[in-house]
């Protein structure tokens, strides 16, 4: 890697410890206004300063995240399906090399779908923007998408993630499964996990700890950071696994203690604005 490649990845995953908390908000591309990311400006701003780096459009960076923010982005640059279009795995390359430059992007990120119909276009899709990654310094983020009919197992999963890699993939985004240490082994990059659909917050917090002792580097979490009760409780208690080695008991008492007094602060100023209206 030269040094422009290093260090942008190096805003990614933390030198330190060779781990990442990247927030996901970038649901919209294909599923729309998404339940509590309706508003993204609102769902991003109160996590941003726990999010090691943020990923999204290029469309919702501009609208909704301000330019004097530090946090490192993770630009999607792949699009062009919908849920309600044709075939999901349809994706092509959205966002051009020179405005992720623009947008001063740490890392792209793009979809492929190993196994589908599209299979061929969305790899040729990761091998053009790792050739055009490698010209200007930019990691590629390789995020394995999986089809309704494929199952998420170490076998499948592995698959994809190796593939990834071999395209020139500097960091391969993938599911938990059982077995994982052999998707994790069997991929020369870091991987890190996706949360997925919403779960109970400990349950989450399990899945995030048994990914970290398998072997990820990290977490890519979208809904069950905001739409957690608690969304900042829950980065928090997310942070504490990935990076201070956290067991889930006590990330989810974490969870639990910074819940309350994010409700008792909120009774407060509720209290306040209510006296001094009267
Ligand atoms: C899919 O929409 C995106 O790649 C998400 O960034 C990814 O699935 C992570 O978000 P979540 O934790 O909500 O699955």
């Amino acid at each position: 890697m030269d040094w422009g490649m290093k260090n942008r990845f190096s805003r990614i995953i933390r030198p330190e410890n060779e781990r990442c908390v990247m927030l996901a908000v970038d649901h919209g591309y294909f599923l729309g206004p998404t339940e509590k990311l309706e508003n993204p400006r609102e769902t991003i701003q109160p996590l941003l300063k726990y999010a090691d780096s943020l990923m999204l459009t290029r469309g919702v960076l501009r609208t909704s995240v301000i330019p004097e923010s530090n946090t490192p982005i993770v630009l999607r640059v792949s699009g062009g399906s919908s849920i309600v279009g044709e075939d999901l795995s349809k994706e092509t390359i959205v966002t051009s090399i020179e405005e992720a430059l623009r947008l001063n992007a740490s890392c792209l990120a793009l979809s492929i779908f190993v196994g589908s119909k599209y299979e061929f276009q969305t790899l040729k899709n990761l091998s053009r923007l790792v050739n055009e990654g490698e010209k200007y310094g930019i990691p590629v983020l390789a995020v394995t998408a999986v089809g309704k009919e494929m199952t998420r197992d170490a076998r499948y999963l592995g698959l994809a993630c190796r593939v990834a890699a071999e395209l020139g993939a500097h960091l391969v985004k993938t599911y938990y499964c059982e077995d994982f240490t052999k998707v994790v082994d069997g991929c020369p990059v870091p991987v890190i996990i996706a949360g997925g659909k919403k779960l109970e917050e400990k349950e989450a917090l399990k899945l995030t700890f048994d990914a970290i002792s398998n072997g990820a580097s990290g977490v890519d979490m979208g809904r069950n950071i905001w739409q957690s009760e608690n969304p900042v409780a829950m980065i928090k208690a997310v942070r504490a696994i990935v990076h201070d080695n956290h067991d889930v008991e006590s990330a989810f008492q974490l969870y639990e203690e910074n819940s309350r007094s994010n409700t008792s602060l909120k009774t407060a100023r509720k209290k306040k604005a209510t006296t001094i209206q009267n």
